[in-house]
């Protein structure tokens, strides 16, 4: 529709009918559809319903053409339903966490796993989905560390912009393209405690330097909506937070699309504590420039009386109406409202070979070695026994895999009767998943135990463990473990799992362990015992396989982690771009007692951000520096020579960070300016560059403008953020 159109049928509409376009219903309205907050009664008329501007979570082609068909026949205007959902990592086709895609640090195989969950979905007529989550974390008790990209602003900034870009193409009209709803805008990923939906202390300096790029990255991606944060920043939740959204987002960051709030968000204003009644949450949250009031009833039930009462002026309707019309014709849905809907396209692209082949390719790049003493792996045959609770699991998908089949799942134990050369590998459970004083509390629904008697599978595994010559351990975190509302404090393994892996580290010390989960969990006991780990996180539909060929060999680990591994959940939050402190501890606990350090435990955590082995090695060079020192104007070429010095075919990630030496505020001990992947075969070397300017030495100075300042500056060039290969350069 022409914009002049569009203006014309925004004069057209009543009041009634704008404030409906700011509304989106929660799908189990029509009976069906995802929950994914509290579920409430709303209190809504039929007539309520008459008017709405969207549907959360209800998918399906057919039922969504015939609910879209009716909807449109009884409105006046006859404007039809956005269709939002989340599909996070996939849509039945599920790739591996975003945590995991972060670890690939490849930002192309990020956007082509988005594009195929744009395809599948958008031929189920889901027309926003509400991803990317740019939301920076540094605390592995948080459960939904797991939908993020991990704990860098440069490396989530990559993530977020290739996730908007495979969603939405060069359009969001095009076929087989949906609109990115980045989210939750801002800072939900630093709550205190590591507890879900908790307060967020950020100072403004850490909020710009630290939080904001990935979600500046998704914008200048051009990500057509935002999703406000649940928490408060600066003790305002972000739903009623007018500087945040209207000062940071809409102007500083130049974000023009529409804003919705989180689910129920707005109710919860009163909750919050900053709003007395329903009448304020609605004029605070319009006020601040939500556009779209997800799942509450707040703007249904009072925006109409408000304006009447003339306290709300009927402008801000308009101007919010306005940017969900607005994203409705971009999506071309007045001319076309089932969008992409197809029930054809839906049943051959849903898990074709094409989707599942890109979703096995991203899972094995997405898989950290972390260990690897005496050539444990690769397998060299079928020499192992494979135990564990993960073994046979089809729960290899993460919490917000809402939409997908279990029983797409390639488990580990269907992919061994595939690949293996006998096809006779001996599995066992060894435990259950969790220990069964610990049911959990599913995102969907509940999961009990899982049937299987301890004891029992305790002793059917020690039989193959000890006639074994080596055993895969499969163990983690049980999936329902991470996601919304799955904080932790405890970030350890079941203590059963705990149990099997002493068991069997007493009849055999060849162990590998397979590590599944959505967090990074503390695996001292892991480290301790087993030769080899490698993390495989929650790796998707094809996980099965792709665990499988990469123990045998078939392709090679080449991931590196996005969050770094704690020593123990004492430690968080941690990441490695922290400032130094006044009292830098180096290491030796017999330096004396006034270090920045605790007296039980490291600084440093059991394996750190951008750490990743290989079945091969690699060597650097010293880094190279085109010249000692530049202007603002110019640039240095660093560079370092990388061998492969295994007797394999092999990638490494090349890491560049940088590190400001004497600035006007406290700079980090290093950050991450840029990355590039590197594919050696055996003997092979390859220089690798990267052009440092002046735009990367930027940072919020002392009078917070974003600027450079002169000094000295070390470049660290290496295969993760401990590297201390470096060399110095000044700018002038
Ligand atoms: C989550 C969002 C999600 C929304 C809709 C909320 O509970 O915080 O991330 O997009 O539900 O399902």
């Amino acid at each position: 529709m022409k914009e002049t159109d569009l203006r014309q049928l925004l004069n057209d509409m009543t009041l009634e009918e704008k404030i409906g376009q700011l509304v989106q219903l929660p799908g189990y309205f029509q009976q069906e559809g995802a929950v994914t907050g509290p579920a409430g009664d709303m209190g809504l008329t039929q007539n309520d319903l008459r008017f709405a501007g969207s549907y959360l979570g209800i998918i399906g082609a057919e039922k969504i053409k015939k609910l879209q068909t009716a909807f449109m026949e009884q409105h006046p205007h006859h404007i039809p339903l956005l269709f939002m959902a989340d599909i996070i990592n996939g849509y039945r086709t599920v790739f591996p966490i975003p945590l995991a895609q972060g670890c690939t640090f490849d930002p192309g195989l990020v956007e082509e796993g988005a594009s195929i969950a744009a395809r599948e979905a958008a031929a189920a007529v889901i027309h926003v989905t509400f991803s990317p989550m740019a939301d920076l974390v540094r605390d592995a008790r948080w459960g939904r560390v797991m939908e993020s990209t991990g704990e860098d602003p440069y490396l989530n900034g990559q993530m977020a912009a290739a996730m908007v870009r495979g969603y939405q193409g060069d359009s969001v009209q095009q076929k087989g393209n949906i609109a990115a709803c980045l989210k939750h805008f801002a800072g939900y990923g630093a709550p205190e405690g590591g507890r879900d939906y908790n307060n967020v202390e950020l100072s403004p300096r850490t909020l710009r330097e630290d939080y904001l790029p990935a979600y500046q990255a998704a914008v200048d991606a051009g990500c057509e909506a935002v999703m406000t944060s649940f928490n408060t920043l600066d003790r305002i939740p972000s739903a009623a937070n007018e500087w945040l959204l209207k000062e940071v987002l809409r102007k500083e960051m130049g974000f023009s699309g529409m804003v919705i709030s989180d689910w129920n968000a707005l109710e919860e204003l009163m909750a919050h504590g900053i709003a007395a009644d329903q009448k304020e949450a609605a004029f605070l949250a319009l006020r601040a420039g939500v556009d779209m009031d997800m799942t509450s009833p707040i703007y249904t039930r009072n925006l109409r009386q408000l304006v009447e009462e003339g306290k709300v002026p009927e402008q801000w309707v308009d101007e919010s109406a306005w940017r969900v019309l607005t994203l409705k014709n971009k999506l071309g849905l007045f001319e076309k409202p089932f969008k992409d809907a197809n029930e054809k396209d839906e049943n051959a692209l849903l898990l074709s070979t094409a989707h599942r082949q890109a979703a096995l390719e991203c899972a094995e790049k997405s898989f950290v070695l972390l260990k690897n003493e005496d050539r444990m792996l690769p397998l060299l045959g079928d020499e192992a026994a494979f135990i564990g609770p993960y073994v046979d699991s089809r729960y290899l998908n993460g919490a917000w895999s809402i939409f997908a089949d279990d029983q797409d799942t390639v488990t580990i134990k269907t992919a061994l009767s595939h690949y293996s050369k006998t096809r006779n590998i001996p599995t066992a459970p060894g435990c259950p998943i969790n220990d069964p004083d610990q049911p959990i509390m599913g995102f969907q629904k509940h999961f009990s135990p899982d049937p299987c008697d301890p004891e029992a599978a305790l002793r059917d595994a020690m039989i193959l463990a000890k006639q074994a010559k080596k055993v895969v351990l499969c163990l983690g975190e049980h999936r329902e473990c991470t996601g919304e509302a799955a904080s932790r404090g405890d970030i350890t393994l079941p203590k059963c799992q705990l149990r099997l892996l002493d068991e069997v580290s007493k009849v055999t010390q060849n162990i590998i362990v397979v590590l599944f989960g959505g967090r990074p969990l503390d695996i001292r006991p892991l480290k301790e015992k087993a030769k080899a780990i490698l993390a495989a996180w929650l790796p998707g539909t094809e996980g099965g396989n792709a665990v499988v060929r990469t123990l045998l060999g078939e392709c090679n680990p080449s991931g590196k982690l996005s969050m770094c591994l704690p020593y123990c959940v004492g430690q968080l939050p941690i990441h490695y771009n922290h400032l130094i402190t006044g009292r830098p501890f180096h290491g030796d606990h017999h330096d004396g007692r006034f270090g920045s350090k605790y007296q039980d435990i490291p600084n440093d955590p059991l394996y750190p951000f951008g750490y990743g082995l290989s079945y091969t090695t690699f060597s650097y060079s010293p880094v190279r520096l085109s010249a000692k020192s530049m202007t603002k104007q110019g640039n240095v070429t660093a560079s370092v020579t990388v061998t492969n010095t295994g007797a394999c075919f092999g990638t490494e990630t090349v890491q560049l960070y940088l590190r400001d030496l004497a600035a006007s505020v406290a700079r980090p001990v290093r950050m991450l300016k840029g990355f590039r992947k590197v594919a050696l075969a055996p003997g092979e070397s390859k220089e690798v560059s990267f052009t440092v300017s002046e735009a990367m030495l930027r940072f919020f100075g002392l009078s917070m403008r974003y600027a450079s300042e002169p000094g000295d500056f070390d470049i660290f060039i290496g295969p993760d953020s401990h590297t201390e290969n470096k060399a110095r350069f000044s700018l002038e």
